[in-house]
């Protein structure tokens, strides 16, 4: 550790602070068997769990897209916090509205936000820690002191349900925060960064037609091409070893011993891959958090919603040291240290979308838990 590092936590210096947390997730919960069925797919549920961890995960209907997870959300956040308005919004996605203009100027006036500056950051899985990470600066700079960061993906528009590979894999929902000019000592206190990026990998997680690559005038190159394709087995090294050193890097930035991470929320990609990190960064099982047998991977929004669940919020005190780490598509990882939010978060059901109608009407109250769990439970 050089001297720049240490004076990073050390006296407490103006941060971003998590002073809102929200949540938004499609009311149909879809199991295993499900799945299975739906896609013809040959695999099933026990395959699944073991291999993966994911028990079932949320759809959106097909009158729900992301910008309509996104603004509950980010009203749950809104509202989290208090009466607030925010000068930004940052909506992490890679399964926007539309693939021209960006999803989130449409969120921002949805919310009520006005004219405040909008726009999306596509990193896939790693897209929540890029918004953060972006936010952060943003605050610490001095050119905002309030930001609304938005994660919400809807992977059941792009994934082939009759690949076996991904279909089991991916769910839909939206996390935000709202982040507040603060300093590195207060609970909800974003302490330290690290970003990271390989493009040589971009062909690993990728849908292949329909930008300007292969654009719609031209035939697709493969029948499936306009699917989310996934070489899983390649990603899955990638992952590990990403998170892993990205964790690690953070941790020294902030001058933070593994032991004394209190809340450790990784990527919910598939439950060995977070095992693997965990086991490798040394975090106990006892403080590593998750979602993913109850959501699935939901892509950017994974982390968020585990910031989200009233569960964790029930096991970690505010100020505890938590640690943050993603990895997606592009390749692209990010990691964060965090002292543990005091927001008590909220969650609002998807509103109807401003040209669609959603098929069913939703009551969290009444689906929710999607409960977390610790590694050791
Ligand atoms: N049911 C049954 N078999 C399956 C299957 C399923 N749902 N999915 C894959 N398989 C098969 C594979 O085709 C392969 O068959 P083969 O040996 O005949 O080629 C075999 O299982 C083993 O493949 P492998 O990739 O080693 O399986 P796995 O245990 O790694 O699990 C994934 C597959 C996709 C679940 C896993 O690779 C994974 O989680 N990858 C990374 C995901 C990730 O990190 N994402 C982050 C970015 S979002």
């Amino acid at each position: 550790m050089n001297a720049h590092e240490r004076t990073f936590t050390h006296p407490a210096r103006p941060t971003a602070v998590i002073t809102g947390i929200g949540a938004c997730l499609p009311p149909h919960v879809v199991d295993n068997d499900t799945v299975v069925a739906r896609g013809d797919l040959r695999t099933d549920d026990a395959w699944i769990r073991d291999r993966t961890g994911i028990a079932r995960r949320r759809h959106a209907g097909p009158g729900t897209s992301t910008g309509d997870l996104a603004v509950g959300a980010g009203r749950a956040a809104l509202a989290s916090a208090g009466d607030h308005h925010p000068e930004m919004l940052l909506l992490a996605t890679s399964t926007p509205d539309h693939p021209c203009p960006a999803t989130a100027p449409a969120v921002a006036h949805r919310l009520g936000l006005g004219t405040i500056p909008a726009f999306d950051i596509a990193a896939v899985c790693s897209g929540f820690l890029y918004a953060l990470a972006t936010a952060t600066a943003l605050v610490r700079s001095g050119t905002c002191s309030t930001i609304l960061v938005i994660a919400a993906d809807t992977y059941t528009s792009i994934v082939n349900p009759a690949d076996r590979e991904t279909a089991p894999i991916f769910g839909d929902g939206a996390g935000a925060v709202l982040l507040t000019a603060g300093t590195t000592d207060e609970p909800g206190a974003v302490t330290a960064v690290d970003l990271g990026a390989d493009g040589s990998g971009s062909d690993l997680i990728t849908v292949p037609y329909g930008g300007s690559r292969h654009p719609h005038r031209l035939p697709p190159p493969e029948p499936d091409a306009r699917y989310f394709h996934m070489r899983g087995r390649t990603v899955y090294a990638h992952a590990v070893r990403r998170m892993t050193q990205s964790a690690g890097s953070v941790l020294r930035q902030a001058d933070w011993g593994p032991e004394t991470v209190r809340a450790f929320v990784g990527h919910q990609a598939n439950q060995r891959i977070l095992d693997s990190v965990g086991d490798r960064l040394g975090i106990a099982p006892a403080h590593r958090f998750g979602n993913i047998g109850e959501l699935g991977n939901t892509a950017a929004a994974s982390i968020p919603l585990v910031l989200a669940d009233p569960a964790v919020h029930q096991a970690v005190a505010p100020g505890e040291r938590s640690l943050l780490t993603a990895f997606g598509g592009g390749l692209t990882w990010a990691s964060a240290t965090l002292n543990w939010p005091a927001a008590v978060p909220r969650s609002e059901a998807p509103p109807a979308g401003p040209d669609t109608t959603p098929l069913c009407t939703p009551d969290l109250s009444r689906s929710h838990p999607w409960t977390a769990s610790t590694t050791a439970s």
